[in-house]
């Protein structure tokens, strides 16, 4: 089965590759961690799995004046787009994208001072193979980092104002995410638990100052949604919200081979999908009354090493 995020639609483009990766790291953990990284002027750095290029240009300007940046994509379309993006933040000049599998990465070994992965290896079948191409093209003391997710048995930590969940229906979303999750591994569409494993299997390579953090950003709202920030999570949420009914449908049917992997039965799938739409009527009631409030954060961690 092929992934169900499909980057060639606009919304999830749009949806994953911008919105959200806006809010994952704040300024201030970019910049410490490319301290962290040992960025310098004049280093190569390759951007794996790198989709629209988001590491491209978050670490990018540490390696300038003098470096060399790469961005590699099994998907050509991502790649023309990613292009364009380096180009408009001044990039152009010194960023190269080439097609490619991260499992078999088109570099010589040891050619690059950092190497990075961003949401990548959660979704690969055989994450350590990735690792291990990665930690190849790395050269001797350069740095390889992989963010990803980091997801614990538990549902993410987060709280909304909408009504309470009962006992059983938090007992039934857990069951329900536990389906899913073991549907993702038994199809071969990745592991959301990279994170938590993956200082483990670099210190097992043999990196050295294995580290390890977790993004600090959460986002929230309260009313009367007086800053900046929860101004820009509102509009998010109602763009969010504005995706058409029967798109909306074809996204979430796509899950269904999932969570019938992981052994939810046609009663789960569909009591999950008349939760999904009662948990949104509930958000738009509370939007157009003014009253909706919530907290929520991604549980990504950012672990790197050295060879
Ligand atoms: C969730 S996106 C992350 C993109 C980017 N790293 C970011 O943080 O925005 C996953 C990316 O991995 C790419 N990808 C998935 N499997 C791959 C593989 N085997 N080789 C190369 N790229 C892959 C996808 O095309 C997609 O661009």
């Amino acid at each position: 089965m092929t992934n169900p995020l499909d980057y060639h639609d606009p919304e999830i483009r749009k949806e994953v590759l911008e919105r959200q990766r806006r809010g994952l790291w704040t300024p201030e953990q970019t910049r410490s961690l490319a301290k962290h990284f040992g960025l310098e002027p004049g280093m190569h750095l390759l951007d794996a799995g790198c989709g629209y290029g988001y590491s491209l240009r978050a670490f990018g300007p540490w390696c300038m004046p003098g470096g060399t940046l790469f961005g590699c994509d099994r998907d050509d379309a991502l790649l023309r787009t990613a292009r364009t993006l380096a180009a408009e933040e001044g990039l152009g000049a010194t960023a190269r994208f080439i097609t490619g599998d991260i499992t078999c990465l088109p570099f010589d070994s040891n050619r690059m001072d950092l190497t990075i992965a961003q949401i990548v290896l959660c979704h690969l079948a055989e994450p350590e193979k990735a690792l291990d191409e990665m930690i190849r093209v790395t050269r001797p003391g350069g740095c390889v980092v992989v963010m990803d997710n980091a997801r614990s048995l538990g549902p993410g930590g987060g709280w909304s104002s909408l009504r309470e969940p009962s006992i059983p229906q938090l007992l039934f979303n857990f069951e329900a995410m536990l389906r899913h999750r073991r549907g993702r591994k038994r199809l071969g569409l990745g592991d959301f638990t990279v994170g938590c494993k993956m200082p483990g299997w670099m210190e097992k390579r043999g990196l050295k100052n294995v580290s390890v953090r977790g993004n600090e950003k959460v986002s929230w709202i309260a009313p009367p949604y007086a800053s900046p920030d929860q101004q820009l999570e509102l509009q998010k949420l109602k763009e969010r919200l504005a995706v058409p009914t029967a798109h909306r449908s074809h996204l979430a049917r796509q899950y269904d081979p999932i969570y019938r992997a992981g052994g939810a039965d046609r009663a789960m799938i569909r009591r999950l999908r008349r939760s999904g739409r009662r948990n949104r009527r509930r958000v738009e009631e509370a939007l157009e009354k003014g009253t909706l409030a919530y907290a929520a954060g991604t549980p990504l961690w950012c672990v790197w090493g050295f060879k």
